[in-house]
């Protein structure tokens, strides 16, 4: 397993207009960082870069796990070599039954050797293993009939990203807003599944604006990010003065008057 992962100077355009200007960041297996930031600062380019999104352009700077440069490998080679991510907003895959999706997924992680065509892991085994994780997450068992994220209400979504990351044991993991949309016993439910999940041996960088999700995550560090920089870092108490304070001081502080402005009219909109 991987033991860490690190970001240096990152530059990541969309459609040629820059979003990300220079991001620092290194997360060790085993820790949990919140990444938080008004909307629009860029914390979802991020997480799309970390794992390859190819509408995302890395312009300059590095991503490396360990000593393998990530900006050299396609997002099916990062997932292998032991990240995930949780998407915002997950696509559906009309035709595509969950279960099988999981299989396929689960099977190419664990063995990535695997080559088109050739055997999955065992129908009966595979079954006793999601069925253990569905009841583990409350998921009812005819949810992994159902096309991925076909119709699935915004929780159901959340869920399924959770239950993906259980099966496939990620050594980092990036959760972007896993609780959006999640009423307060199933942002509950979520946060205790990712901390069993992760525990001492999964990196975890939780985008989020709630403290809820960090409730059983507490996270070791905190990071803010706004236009596109991570502009403080800090301990555990930072994400709690944010979710308590929103990021009047952040804006203040570090933005520029136009990101003031936007914030403004965002605000009255
Ligand atoms: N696929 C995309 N196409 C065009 N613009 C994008 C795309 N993804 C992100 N952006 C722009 O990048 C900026 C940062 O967005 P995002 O990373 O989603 O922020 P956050 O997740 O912090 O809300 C925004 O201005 C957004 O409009
Ligand atoms: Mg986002």
């Amino acid at each position: 397993m991987a033991d860490i992962l690190k970001i240096t100077d990152l530059h990541v355009s969309v459609e040629d207009k820059p979003i990300l200007k220079g991001v620092d960041l290194t997360i060790r297996r085993g820790e949990t960082h919140a990444l938080m930031g008004p909307n629009g600062s860029g914390k979802s380019t991020l997480g799309l870069a970390i794992m390859g999104h190819p509408r995302y352009e890395v312009t300059s700077g590095q991503i490396m796990l360990d000593d393998v440069d990530l900006l050299e490998l396609e997002a099916d080679e990062r997932a292998k070599a032991g990240l995930f991510m949780a998407f915002q907003r997950p696509t559906s895959i009309p035709g595509v039954k969950l279960a099988d999706f999981l299989r396929h997924a689960t099977t190419n992680i664990r063995r990535p050797e695997r080559k088109e065509g050739e055997d999955l892991i065992p129908m009966r085994e595979f079954r006793k293993e999601l069925r253990e994780k569905m009841d583990h997450l409350r998921m009812n068992a005819d949810f992994a009939r159902r096309y991925v994220n076909e119709g699935f209400s915004g929780g159901e979504m959340k869920r399924a990203e959770i239950l993906q990351m259980a099966m496939l044991r990620p050594s980092f993991a990036v959760l972007d807003e896993t609780d959006s949309g999640l009423d307060v016993d199933a942002v509950r439910l979520a946060s205790e599944s990712i901390a069993e999940i992760g525990g001492k041996d999964m990196g975890v960088l939780i985008i989020t604006h709630h403290d809820k999700l960090l409730e059983h995550n507490r996270p070791d560090v905190t990071h803010v990010m706004l236009d596109g920089r991570i502009v403080e870092t800090g301990g555990p108490e930072l994400a709690v003065e944010l979710h308590q304070n929103g990021y009047d001081r952040i804006r203040a502080k570090y933005g520029d008057e136009s990101s003031a402005l936007a914030a403004a009219a965002t605000e009255e909109g």
